[in-house]
């Protein structure tokens, strides 16, 4: 957690080089982590002492109602981070690169200075570990941009993957996110989201790597945890994900309140004469 000064505000923005540290011993914390999509949200998250926000491709599902992330469009990323940024100006603020974005070298280089320049987010978050990926994540380190690196289910690749499940069940899975977890180690990512992952294995990928790992959906045995803020607070009437506790049922208290407000207004008094229609329509 973020230490605050007596007027709650955050007494320095956390950095990356502070969760390397966190992650090496002697300060050791839980990293806590929220998506987070529009300004006043932000602005609440920013008066908390949450460590990271994410500005995730999620909200294609849970603001803009596609069916998955793979419609969600660099310029939607553009408007919804600068909103964040807006609200939360001290908060270690991470932008995801959307689907299509980052699908060859020279594009995915230039997408991500565009997005972490427009936003100003302290770092982008790119899914997987392919090779392309690899060569990107190294060459916008190297230009500044801190990157967060994303395996196991990678909702971007989910037509490829062949649905939602769990990784890291078999010993080629396993295998093969270590491998992954270690390259993107490598190619200079300063932490890493492990989602679905069994929880063996990421607490086994945790212990190798030393940087962070933030699980979603991969057991306690890791670094940090990060969760979709709608999810937390249960903002929409589908059920969370199995791994997601809601803390709050937003919905149904959204929904009731509405419905009582409603249920408040009255028929304005009915005019008595034709004349007072005609001097209030003239
Ligand atoms: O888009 C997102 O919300 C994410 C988190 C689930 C890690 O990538």
């Amino acid at each position: 957690m973020s230490t605050y000064n007596e007027n709650k505000c955050p007494v320095k923005k956390l950095t990356t080089r502070d969760l390397k540290n966190w992650k090496k011993g002697a300060s050791r914390q839980q990293i806590s982590a929220l998506t987070c999509y529009d300004f006043q949200t932000a602005q609440l998250l920013n008066e908390t002492n949450l460590d990271i926000i994410l500005v995730g491709d999620s909200l294609g599902n849970v603001i803009l109602g596609y069916d998955h992330t793979i419609s969600v469009g660099l310029c939607e990323m553009e408007i919804f981070g600068k909103a964040v940024r807006r609200g939360a100006p001290d908060k270690f603020l991470i932008m995801d690169m959307p689907f299509g974005t980052y699908a060859t070298f020279n594009q995915g280089v230039e997408n991500c200075l565009r997005l972490f320049q427009a936003t100003r987010a302290e770092a982008v978050k790119l899914e997987g570990a392919f090779p392309h990926v690899l060569e990107i994540i190294s060459r916008i380190t190297d230009s500044g941009v801190p990157v967060m690196g994303h395996i196991g289910l990678i909702p971007q690749s989910v037509h490829a993957l062949g649905g939602h499940y769990q990784h890291g069940k078999d010993e080629a899975s396993r295998e093969r996110l270590i491998r992954e977890a270690q390259a993107l180690e490598k190619a200079g990512v300063f932490a890493i989201v492990l989602e679905c992952i069994e929880k063996t294995v990421a607490a086994e990928i945790t212990s190798m790597l030393s940087i962070p790992t933030i699980g979603i959906g991969a057991g306690r045995m890791v670094d940090g945890q990060i969760l979709v803020i709608n999810d937390l607070l249960k903002m929409g009437p589908n059920r969370p994900p199995k791994f997601c506790q809601p803390v709050a049922d937003f919905y149904s208290l959204k929904k009731e309140a509405i419905t009582k407000y409603i249920e408040t207004l009255t028929l304005p008094p009915t005019p008595t004469t034709n004349y007072e229609i005609g001097h209030i329509h003239s």
